[in-house]
């Protein structure tokens, strides 16, 4: 199926802390947006074969736009690069519908939102929506530097500004964020959300299941994952053509696909957005994604070429 994408323009440009633009997208005629749901993200086609997703973090309840921050990433394979140099005010760029991987439980006594870094940008739809619907909650953004980072105005000006609390690493012992005493005891109906850097959210991630947390309280959305590409070589058989390849060590299975002529659809490129996913008809994957739970990755049926490799000499795939 073919995606229908969104043209947009982009009406509002600005740089915030450091490294940091923050758009603001519409339709050229000003008429509404499709409906989101706080930690939505949208894929952005920011030049041939060059998609990226990036969260929303504009309020759900207004249409008008869609807000988005973009973190300059040095490490950049074109993305976060190319949305800096290209994206200027004005600019017009394809957007896809928004998707959510990332969404609010539907019912919780209370919600703790803890964003590292450029991870607080789904973290704010989400404050916009959980103050909207009167529910407790809690946003804590932490950082290195205040003044290196973006939204600081935003979320001090916010409706829900009374429920923002930031922790940064220059400042005083007294704002520094003491995990366990913000979760408190994991118990039913109250959610952790979390985004930032791996190392970050590893740490909350971590730290909830100490307090008690069960996986389904816990939720979490990555960005930034590396690649690893390492390990032996194996056979990969499209069941459908009958081709079969061999995916050297350093290759993605992806890659190797594409050498034989068979293409799949993808968008991050790194285990995060869900896109790429294949069924497994034989064979063990060795999953390398941050998409699929640890249960899916134990029912070994399923696995995602841009990233993931086998942990059998030959994987045959339902493609
Ligand atoms: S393309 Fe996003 S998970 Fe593979």
């Amino acid at each position: 199926m073919i995606e229908e994408l969104l043209d947009v323009v982009v009406r509002k440009r600005e740089l915030q802390g450091d490294g940091v633009v923050v758009l603001d997208l519409t339709r050229r005629d000003g008429s509404l947006l499709p409906v989101f749901d706080a930690g939505a993200h949208v894929d952005i086609h920011i030049g041939p074969g060059l998609v990226r997703q990036y969260s929303l973090c504009s309020n759900p309840a207004d249409l008008s736009v869609y807000r988005l921050g973009v973190l300059k990433d040095p490490a950049s394979r074109g993305g976060s690069v190319g949305v800096h140099n290209t994206l200027l005010e004005g600019s017009e760029v394809q957007i896809s519908a928004p998707r959510n991987l990332f969404p609010l439980a539907g019912e919780a006594r209370r919600s703790i939102l803890l964003g590292g870094g450029i991870g607080v940008t789904p973290m704010i739809a989400m404050a916009y929506a959980l103050h909207d619907r009167g529910e407790t909650f809690e946003l804590h953004y932490c950082g290195r530097e205040r003044c290196r980072s973006a939204f600081i105005e935003e979320l001090a000006n916010a409706p829900f500004a009374a429920n923002v609390f930031t922790h940064f690493d220059d400042e005083g012992a007294e704002q520094k964020l003491d995990l366990a005493k913000v979760l408190g005891k994991g118990e039913v109906g109250v959610h952790m959300y979390t985004c930032g850097p791996g190392g970050f959210m590893d740490w909350v991630i971590q730290g909830a299941c100490r307090q008690g947390y069960t996986e389904e309280h816990i939720h979490k959305e990555y960005f930034q994952v590396e690649v690893d590409t390492s390990g032996d070589s194996f056979e990969v058989v499209a069941a459908r053509s009958g081709k079969t390849v061999q995916v050297a060590e350093g290759q993605t299975i992806l890659d190797a696909l594409a050498q034989v002529g068979i293409k799949i659809e993808i968008s991050c490129e790194q285990g995060v957005c869900g896109t790429c996913l294949c069924d497994v008809l034989e064979g063990e994957p060795d999953h390398r994604d941050v998409y699929l739970t640890d249960d899916e990755k134990a029912g070994n049926d399923q696995i995602l070429v841009c990233c993931s490799r086998a942990k059998s000499k030959k994987l045959v795939l339902d493609i």
